[in-house]
């Protein structure tokens, strides 16, 4: 098992360009299984959750062929799919367990074959994970499910004994929380292909929903709305091939900015997505934090330039569905606040026991009060370097930050879990000026023997 070894203290200066967007990118790549054309994907990342994505589609009948791009610089390689054998209709629960976005396989597998077999995901680092509103969801399009020795097992009803279509309707896709990201992009995809028009009411409005709404109607889809809280589908007999680019991935941009922040640094982020990062900009901004950026350029591409002083000033923030604050940055922010320079509160309301990063940052001398869904972070004069256990991808992160501050040395175990959303993150943080290095648990067992003797 891999780990980060980070010797903290270094100021990050430099550029780098962001990556296409894990989170865009899965979705999207299901819907090669709406047509049987070509389906082309640019700008994917090369991670370990797009590759187990390769694998359940590869398994599902598709052809997949993936030419990564070496440079450390761009922003991901191509990835070309065509759907070949549409008989098989089984994602099964050693590839789904991996990863929990292969529910996004489900949508759209059932809209075209008629039938599909997903295992059902089970809960996860973050917290339980239910999926009941994709079911809801697909169900009101007239889907016939039911749940078998652990798989979801949908089928479409046979119409006067032809092969029968998923029926346009009316769907109201919010929980207590609010929307459901996967959720949307699974009921959005399989109307697609639906007789008649579907409303998807309280969709998500995250920029991934926008994406996939985009290929989807460059493919001949009739969406519309995406990105606001009503989504209408007009439902099409087919859909044919597609040549898309995926968006740049707001959530390593985000952290990168955290980067900045953490090391009082000066970093200049290209194929930047500013529009997609309101919040988080907004709250860094509040802390202290200077963003430039060209305003007359794309504002999903665009280069921005973040700068941070010594000084980071206390806030409150809390995770909300986008164009809110992102969960997936919440830990990230929370190393940085760490260091500001008094007491900040941070909530969270999508996945309320996403915390398992407070306690490792306690080991680094972090001052954090949780009260259920809630933490308190009282700013420290510094962090110290610790041994720390990384549990999710986004926690793995905020370690990663810390470390990058921490005075003397910090080792980040068990880093595959960044690995699933963060390309090649050592590299990048060393061309900034980062004193990283990625070893394996064996060299470090070398390691520790060899100076005990
Ligand atoms: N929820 C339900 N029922 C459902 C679906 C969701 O109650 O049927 C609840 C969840 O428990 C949660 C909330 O709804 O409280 C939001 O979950 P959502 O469905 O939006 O999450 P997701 O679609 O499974 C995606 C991202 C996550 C990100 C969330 C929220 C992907 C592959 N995953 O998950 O990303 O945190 O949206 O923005 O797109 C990450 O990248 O680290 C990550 C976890």
């Amino acid at each position: 098992m891999d780990r980060f070894e980070i010797r903290g203290g270094n100021r990050l200066a430099g550029r780098l360009t962001i990556k296409g967007s894990k989170n865009a990118a899965l979705p999207l790549m299901t819907g090669v299984l709406l047509t049987d054309q070509p389906f082309v994907l640019r700008d994917v990342p090369e991670l370990a959750d797009i590759a187990n994505m390769r694998r359940l589609l590869a398994e599902l009948g598709c052809s997949v062929e993936y030419t990564a791009d070496n440079d450390v610089d761009s922003p991901g390689g191509v990835l070309t799919m065509r759907a070949v054998d549409e008989t098989v209709s089984h994602a099964r629960y050693e590839v789904v367990r991996t990863m929990r976005a292969s529910i996004s396989a489900l949508g759209p597998m059932l809209a075209r074959r008629g039938a599909a077999r997903v295992s059902l995901p089970g809960g996860c680092a973050i917290g339980e994970r239910p999926v009941d509103l994709h079911l809801r969801g697909l169900t009101a399009l007239g889907a016939d499910i039911t749940l078998d020795s652990g798989d979801i097992v949908a089928r479409i009803p046979r119409a006067g004994g032809r092969a029968g279509r998923l029926k346009g309707a009316r769907v109201f896709m919010g929980g207590p929380f609010g929307s459901t990201v996967l959720g949307t992009a699974n009921v959005m995809s399989a109307a697609t292909l639906a007789e008649g028009t579907t409303i998807i009411e309280c969709a998500a409005c995250e920029p991934e929903i926008v994406d996939l709404a985009n290929m989807l109607n460059a493919m001949g889809a009739k969406v519309e709305g995406a990105g606001s809280p009503r989504v209408t589908i007009h439902g099409v007999k087919e859909l044919g091939p597609v040549d898309h680019r995926i968006i740049p991935d707001r959530i390593e941009a985000g952290t990168y900015m955290c980067a900045a922040a953490i090391t009082c640094g000066d970093i200049t982020l290209d194929n930047c997505p500013v529009d997609a990062l309101m919040a988080h900009m907004d709250r860094l901004h509040h802390m202290g934090v200077t963003m430039q950026f060209d305003a007359s350029s794309d504002p999903m591409r665009t280069t921005c330039r973040i700068t941070a002083g010594r000084v980071l000033n206390p806030i409150e923030v809390t995770t909300q569905p986008h164009p809110g604050f992102p969960t997936d940055l919440q830990a990230q922010l929370m190393a940085v606040l760490c260091l500001a320079d008094g007491n900040s509160v941070i909530t969270e309301r999508i996945f309320t026991e996403r915390f398992l990063h407070v306690a490792e940052l306690g080991r680094m001398g972090a001052q954090l009060y949780r009260q259920g869904s809630t933490v308190i972070v009282s700013g420290v004069r510094r962090l110290t370097g610790a041994p720390v256990m990384a549990s999710d991808l986004r926690a793995s992160a905020c370690l990663v930050l810390a470390g990058l501050a921490a005075h003397g040395l910090t080792t980040v175990n068990r880093v595959y879990h960044l690995d699933r959303g963060y390309e090649r993150m050592e590299d990048r943080l060393r061309a900034l000026g980062a004193d990283i290095q990625r070893t394996s648990e064996k060299e470090a067992q070398t390691g520790i023997a060899s100076g005990m003797a």
